[in-house]
């Protein structure tokens, strides 16, 4: 029995040097210490021993055990320090390491003029308003005096949601609701996206960005909006820039016109960027309808106003010189990086 139980202690030694982990060693440690254990069993068999050797095996084999648990104790003490030491190592942090640069993006031309736009108009009084891109049929389409029959409420161009829902085709929309709202005197500029069922291509896009413009108090008259419009052109394309008015058709004003300027990249003359016209159309205007008065709850009878709507991307188009609208939606940085 003397000799088993060294023999226990020289393979448990052995084993114990080869642990790697903590596990292994609580797994030698039942192997031989624990209940059902090697040195367990041998404790066992004391029943077959003379009266003067069950002390003396005892006492050795407590002794044993005493030592196996002290040593597998101090691995795995070692063990966890280890670990513990290479986890420290692994995870360090150089806090002094310069941090990674990253590039700084610049403005998108469609934002860069839109704010310009909307600086020109802050400085002559006027508040930005907004209004949904999902919005009612009855603000963007009944309310401005727009027909059932009207050909801009053919599905071809609109977007619709349901019935009554659908993605406003132009900010006019927004006037509505400014008026719902607040007393006059208004004087509002509304920039946001707009979305027609076009196809895509050099000058068409689903989607695209429109500023309106509503000023509605007593007494203003067509003069007020010529000359509005025109200090914001000159504002927009310097003191030199001409401007021209031509009668048009808008359902929801009356009467309505649209106003030209004249071609800043060859004076009048004709060119490309004009079309040979010497003119080039800016925007849409008009005194705001009656009716599109009464529907907001403001009665005709004492106030009148006026109301404009430009596209965005056209204007943009026109400043840098660029041919193609796809460019403003495809995010290729060649381009964004530009301006
Ligand atoms: N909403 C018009 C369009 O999308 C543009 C417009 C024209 C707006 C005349 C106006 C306006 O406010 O008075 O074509």
């Amino acid at each position: 029995m003397k000799e088993q139980l060294a023999q226990i202690k020289k393979r448990a030694m052995d084993e114990l040097g080869a642990c790697q982990t903590v596990k292994e060693l609580e797994d030698l440690r039942v192997k031989v210490l624990g209940k059902k254990g090697e040195l367990t069993g041998i404790l066992k068999q004391m029943g077959k021993l003379s009266a003067e050797e069950r002390p003396v095996i005892g006492q050795l084999a407590n002794e044993v055990r005493q030592e196996l648990e002290g040593k597998i104790e101090e691995f795995k003490a070692a063990l966890k320090e280890k670990q513990l030491a290479e986890q420290l190592a692994s995870e360090r942090l150089d806090v002094t390491m310069p941090g990674r640069p990253f590039e700084l993006g610049s403005m998108h031309p469609l934002s860069l003029v839109l704010e310009e736009i909307e600086e020109i108009f802050l400085g002559m009084g006027f508040n930005i308003a907004e209004g949904p891109e999902v919005e009612y049929d009855y603000y963007n389409f009944e309310a401005l005096n727009l027909p059932k029959d009207h050909p801009a409420r053919d599905t071809q161009d609109t977007f619709y949601i349901t019935d009554n829902i659908l993605l406003r085709t132009q900010t006019s929309p927004v006037q509505v609701r400014v008026m719902e709202k607040q007393k006059p005197p208004i004087r509002v500029i509304s920039p946001g996206r707009v979305y027609r069922s076009d196809a895509v291509d050099a000058t068409h896009s689903p989607v695209f960005h429109q500023i309106e413009g509503l000023i509605v108090d007593k007494g203003v008259t067509m003069a007020d909006l010529k000359g509005t419009l025109e200090i914001f052109a000159k504002r927009l394309y310097g003191e030199d820039a001409k401007t021209r008015f031509r009668p048009h058709h808008f359902p929801f004003t009356e009467p309505s016109a649209e106003m030209d300027t004249q071609c800043f990249a060859c004076g009048g003359e004709g060119c490309r960027l004009c079309k040979g016209e010497g003119w080039i159309e800016l925007l849409g205007c008009g005194m705001v309808h009656p009716k599109v008065l009464k529907n907001c709850g403001i009665d005709p009878e004492v106030y009148s106003g006026f109301a404009f709507g430009m596209g965005l991307e056209r204007v943009v188009m026109r400043r840098f010189g660029i041919d193609d609208l796809r460019l403003f939606f495809e995010n290729d940085l060649r381009f964004l990086k530009q301006f």
